[in-house]
């Protein structure tokens, strides 16, 4: 099936490539609104600006989407799911790219609801041709509706289906490749699924097309106990682990050193520990834009 993405403008935002920034969320607004720190970009998730019509959390929403510039994170456009694209939100994403030059939208390779029920979690797909070529068309809709690429971002899974012919990195890589789509690399998520599997994260990493990623997410996981094993959970409430940043200046080597996003949204500490974190992610960027190979 030929994609009809291919006449699509090439990904061009006004963000600057080695930035940092944070996401945006109940916990951090208040502190985010009154101290308005150096951060490069916000991240914000439609789902809010649809779901919050009045209150505290949206006027100061509202209030930093105009202060920093920002990125556009989606949760529920559900790509995966058999449901028709939800076309409000699109026209909602569009409109807000049209007001902020410098975002992008991204969006993860899962599926979270059936027809109007959402699960509130991302759901891994069976990973085969048939899927392939509904998710070529799902991207392909959710693109020409918005005007220019999305970028997909890799899921954490904790469990993987019988009926997959591809592995996750292949599969995204098929999906670019038809779509014209980029990459929003989680380098958390692919750790976790890497150690929770058995794999190794370094591998799994090397496989995604060096052109396609456009940006990236780091947050802490969570180790727990099963059995006799661990199980690394994708909850967004502690600092990045070591192997993970480890990882992320490998991922900046090969990829580019592109926006990086925080994402700490549960067990929210003080803003001022959050932007130790983002301040790392500005180090490594830096470390990596002042070398040969990222210019
Ligand atoms: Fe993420």
């Amino acid at each position: 099936m030929q994609s009809t993405s291919t006449s699509l403008s090439p990904l061009s935002t006004g963000l600057a490539r080695a930035t940092a920034g944070l996401n945006l969320c109940h916990e951090n607004a208040s502190e985010v609104w009154h101290q308005r720190p150096p951060l490069d970009f916000l991240q914000i998730h439609p789902e809010h600006l649809i779901q919050e019509e009045g209150g505290t959390y949206r006027d100061q929403l509202d209030d930093l989407r105009h202060a920093y510039p920002i990125v556009l994170h989606g949760f529920g456009l559900s790509l995966g799911s058999c449901a028709p694209l939800d076309q409000d939100y699109l026209q909602l994403v569009k409109q807000v790219l049209k007001e902020h030059p410098e975002a992008f939208f991204s969006d993860h390779v899962s599926w979270s609801s059936l027809s109007h029920h959402h699960f509130h979690d991302l759901l891994p797909l069976v990973m085969n041709d048939e899927t392939l070529d509904y998710m070529v068309e799902r991207i392909d809709q959710a693109q020409e509706l918005i005007g220019q690429p999305i970028l997909l971002e890799n899921i954490s899974s904790y469990m993987r289906f019988r009926d997959s012919t591809y592995d996750e990195p292949s599969f995204i890589n098929a999906l670019t490749d038809r779509t014209g789509a980029y990459v929003l690399m989680d380098v958390n998520n692919l750790w976790a699924n890497a150690v929770n599997f058995g794999e190794n994260p370094l591998s799994q990493l090397m496989v995604y097309r060096q052109s396609s990623v456009r940006g990236y997410h780091l947050a802490g996981c969570t180790c727990k106990q099963v059995g006799n094993g661990e199980v690394f959970i994708d909850y967004h409430g502690e600092a990045v682990h070591e192997p993970v940043w480890e990882l992320y200046k490998e991922a900046l080597s090969h990829f580019g050193p592109w926006p990086t996003l925080l994402e700490w949204e549960n067990n929210v500490p003080k803003l001022e520990r959050t932007l130790q974190e983002v301040s790392r992610i500005r180090r490594c960027l830096h470390d990596l834009s002042v070398t040969p190979e990222a210019t």
